[in-house]
């Protein structure tokens, strides 16, 4: 695609594709490459510039497709390398990029080198791709050290001849070697297979965890300020190797990194200009509902990035976590668990929420830098928070002994049309459909996006004139913001040209500024005043 004076991804408002939940185009009950094709014009009128794809490669879907067996074929669930081409070529004509998910930290058990591994025995060239290591104790039968997986349970399983082997997801997801020259080759070559398809750029799959301390100390023992397997500053090797792969293509490839860091800094260190090109918030994403703490993390976002020169990105909800939504409606602490997931005390107030959700969306979409939208938050989607325990899919739910219900509540199908559930997933098939792979809630049909076109006060129509006017408005997209004062629960800014976003979070009505006219508001303005929990733009 032709690039523009400033790159794209400086100011994408990049859409998550969830793919299993988006669109079915074959009538398995499982989202697939033709219902994203089908849907494409949805996309386009919606607005947004790209889509995230979660990961499509083959897969026996033990972790819905972070468990890769090959990474240059898609998985006949989602449809084929032919159709995922077409994809690529039509969301081209239709000015919206693809960013595939990349998932360099661990393959599947089931993928060639892993299954080689095993079958080539210990000290084998074959395992030295893997992380396998002898046990501790006499008989080698405790894991060789206190590493905990993600998803509960040791990070290290044992196989038949005695061996172990290191994973920090699931034990389908076998963690590869990054000390090894052959995982690098590797990796490059699959980008090049993708950029070579056309692909705008990647998801960095848990970017952050690829390098390990060679010596695999135990946790306890943890000595020095590096982690033995978070953040290490060796993996920066590696992304500034990725980045020369990218910009051997035309077009402004780019790279968007899952890194989970302790500080701004240590994230920052992941955008440097030879490195990745721009990072998750999640800073963002964890902030309560507060004017303060989201001033703060605003705040210092841009203070880190300033540091490296990297625009910033937005991002409230994605396929690991709570739907906003929900978050908003509740004033409970929070805890995350397991892989991120986020445990909710008492339930969710979902009026108050999706008001929240309406300001929310005015906020992020008028910060500089782009913006993530995760599918259905522009439908307000709650979390489906009551899913029956026989339907739980995330492995999360088995590996945490049922103790966590892991992140399905988030990734319910998406509705489309029609008044009874699945509203238009799949499509109508008079021999009858296979019903979607988690089921749909029954009071969803005025959430469809059929109910929702063409109804001012959806939150549809207001994401559409959201999108529409940030593509059409001068101030809006990459550059820099001002903050005006305001009371204590205001947030004010002014971005140039003569753009003002006032968003109230506090319990009172708040008068607009002087000289301001309204462009677009989260509510119904009355009196020139916001009410609590409204967000609005304004014209100077
Ligand atoms: C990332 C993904 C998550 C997945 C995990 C393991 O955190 O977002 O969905 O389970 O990595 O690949």
């Amino acid at each position: 695609m032709p690039s523009t004076t400033a790159p794209w991804w400086r100011s994408a408002v990049i859409y998550q594709v969830y793919i299993r939940s988006f669109a079915d185009g074959n009538g398995d009950g499982v989202g697939d490459i033709a219902g994203i094709r089908s849907r494409l014009p949805y996309l386009k009128s919606l607005g947004v510039d790209a889509l995230w794809i979660n990961p499509w490669y083959k897969s026996p879907q033990a972790d819905h497709g972070y468990d890769v067996a090959d990474y240059r074929e898609i998985d006949p669930l989602f449809g084929t390398l032919a159709e995922a081409e077409a994809l690529i070529e039509e969301a081209h004509t239709h000015g919206i990029r693809i960013v595939p998910d990349i998932v360099p930290n661990h393959s599947s058990d089931q993928a060639a080198w892993f299954r080689a591994a095993l079958a080539a025995g210990p000290g084998s060239p074959e395992r030295a791709r893997y992380v396998f290591r002898p046990g501790r104790g006499p008989d080698g039968t405790l894991p060789p050290n206190d590493w905990d997986s993600r998803f509960g349970g040791p990070a290290w399983t044992r196989v038949p001849d005695g061996e172990w082997y290191l994973h920090l997801f699931t034990p389908q997801q076998p963690d590869l070697n990054w000390q090894h020259p052959d995982v690098h080759a590797e990796f490059e070559s699959v980008l090049r297979f993708w950029f070579e398809r056309g692909v705008d750029g990647f998801r960095i799959d848990v970017a952050h965890g690829l390098v390990k301390d060679p010596e695999l100390p135990d946790l306890a023992d943890r000595h020095g300020s590096m982690h033995p397997f978070w953040d290490r500053d060796e993996v920066h090797d590696i992304y500034r190797a990725w980045r020369k792969v990218a910009d051997e293509y035309p077009g402004d490839r780019a790279f968007v990194a899952e890194a989970w860091t302790d500080t701004p800094e240590r994230l920052a260190a992941y955008l440097r200009p030879d490195g990745l090109h721009t990072a998750f918030n999640f800073d963002f994403l964890m902030t309560d509902w507060n004017a303060k703490d989201l001033r703060t993390v605003i705040d210092d976002t841009f203070s880190m990035l300033g540091t490296v020169g990297a625009p910033a990105t937005w991002v409230m909800s994605n396929h690991d976590v709570m739907r906003h939504a929900s978050r908003y409606g509740r004033k409970a602490a929070k805890k995350w668990v397991a892989n991120e997931s986020y445990v909710p005390a008492g339930p969710a107030d979902l009026e108050l929420g999706t008001r929240r959700a309406r300001a929310a969306a005015l906020l992020t979409l008028a910060l500089p830098g782009g913006v993530y939208v995760y599918q259905g938050e522009e439908l307000g989607l709650p979390e489906v928070e009551d899913l029956p325990e026989s339907v739980l899919q995330d492995p999360v739910w088995e590996h945490s002994g049922h103790t966590d219900r892991g992140r399905d509540g988030c990734r319910v199908p998406i509705p489309w049309s029609g008044q009874t559930a699945p509203y238009g997933f799949s499509p109508e098939d008079p021999e009858g459909t296979a019903a979607p792979w988690l089921p749909v809630p029954a009071d969803w049909a005025p959430r469809t996006v059929q109910a929702q076109t063409g109804d001012a006060t959806s939150m549809l129509e207001l994401y559409r004139a959201a999108l529409l006017l940030r593509h059409k408005h001068p101030a809006l997209g990459d550059s820099t913001l001002t903050w005006l004062d305001a009371p204590a629960g205001i947030l004010a800014f002014r971005r140039e040209p003569d753009f003002v976003c006032v968003v109230n979070l506090s319990t009172e009505q708040y008068r607009l500024p002087e000289h301001t006219s309204p462009l677009l508001a989260s509510g119904f303005i009355e009196n020139n005043h916001l009410a609590p929990d409204q967000a609005a733009w304004l014209a100077l």
